[in-house]
């Protein structure tokens, strides 16, 4: 039986995306590659209406931190002061990177499910030594959608610039791609895309691929890959067969009706699996109008361990995911992205009953 996936990323494909990855063996250094290259930055910039003049989609091989790390690596002046606002693991990995790139930065941290404070966000913008905040959109870790409109419309009043990172809700959820403070937010295909893992993207105004900053990192220089895409070309192998999934991917996100109609079916889904949960005694880790529409965390039913309710899901033919770090033994998550129908979503509310209600 094909499981079907219910952890963020990777995610059960289409028939259409999983056709494609396979669909031709192509070498990077030909002109149908580039083409192929040319249609995936067209369609990446179409998703958000973000006008290409302005911005670029750049392609980058590697994970989802790949790309948060080419963000960093390549955006961040070394005179800049980042501020990191960190409520969850892949904030707290935003700070790591820069102190891996000797960034100078300070925190606002928040523990792990926690809103950031606004106000306290506020009072740092407003003492004036921030230039640049780093923030994640969706912390995946609890499923809290972070408030990116406020974050960068305060980013905004004060002049700083804004790096997302929008791994787990590009493609599904809001993105304030017309405040000025946004630089660039980073993502992956293979979650609310419906790609393949392997390639990752950045996408970036042009104006700051332009400030000419000295070189952090070889492979994940956004400057240098944008540079070479912009002249039809690549500097290292890309994941030619993820661009080729991605294609098919985003072609069935268009024709679904874009992020908008995503975002919609991806809460159905997701209110459907919390009433079902709701109705066996489970309780939602966040309130649903905290949680993104891609992912929602439980606390554990009492007597039941993470182990047995995993194995028990597998063997209905269903994935599901662990908390991180302390959150293991507390929280499981469901994430509702990915090629799911409605007879899944029917079987998988009897595989609940079966085994959280035996
Ligand atoms: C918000 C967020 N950022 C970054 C990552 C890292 O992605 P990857 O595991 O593909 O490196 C993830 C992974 O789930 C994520 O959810």
């Amino acid at each position: 039986m094909r499981a079907i996936l219910l952890n963020p990323g990777p995610v059960s494909l289409s028939d259409g995306v999983r056709r494609a990855v396979t669909r031709v063996d192509l070498c990077h250094r030909e002109p149908e590659f580039f083409d192929l290259q040319d249609r995936v930055i067209k369609d990446l910039l179409e998703i958000y209406a973000c006008d290409p003049a302005e911005w670029t989609a750049v392609l980058v091989g590697g994970s989802g931190t790949s790309a948060m790390e080419a963000m960093v690596a390549s955006l961040v002046p070394r005179d800049a002061s980042l501020l990191v606002l960190e409520n969850g693991v892949y904030g707290e990995r935003l700070s790591k990177l820069a102190s891996i790139y000797g960034i100078s930065y300070e925190t606002l941290h928040a523990p792990w499910g926690d809103e950031v404070d606004l106000d306290a966000l506020t009072e740092l913008l407003a003492s004036g030594q921030v230039t640049h905040v780093a923030a994640v959109h969706h912390e995946t870790t609890t499923g809290r959608l972070n408030r990116v409109a406020e974050i960068a419309s305060l980013c905004d009043q004060h002049n700083v610039q804004l790096l997302l990172d929008a791994v787990s809700s590009f493609g599904a959820e809001a993105i304030p791609f017309g405040n000025a403070c946004l630089q660039a937010i980073a993502a992956t295909a293979n979650k609310c895309l419906h790609g393949i893992p392997g390639l990752a993207m950045v996408l970036c105004r042009r104006t700051a691929l332009e400030l000419d900053l000295e070189p952090r990192s070889l492979s994940l220089h956004l400057p240098s890959w944008a540079a070479a895409q912009a002249k039809r070309s690549t500097p290292f192998t890309p994941p030619v067969n993820a661009m080729l999934g991605l294609e098919q991917a985003l072609q069935e996100l268009h024709k679904q009706g874009g992020w908008e109609a995503r975002r919609v079916r991806y809460r159905k889904l997701a209110s459907d699996v919390a009433e079902t949960l709701g109705n066996l005694g489970v309780q939602q880790w966040l309130p649903a109008e905290q949680s993104s529409c891609v992912l929602r965390s439980y606390h554990l039913p009492e007597g039941l361990t993470y182990d047995t309710l995993h194995d028990g899901l597998k063997q209905h033919g269903f994935i599901i995911y662990a908390g991180q770090g302390d959150f293991v033994e507390k929280l499981f998550r469901i994430s509702t992205m990915g090629e799911i129908s409605d007879y899944d979503m029917a079987r998988l509310e009897q595989a609940f009953q079966t085994v959280i209600g035996a």
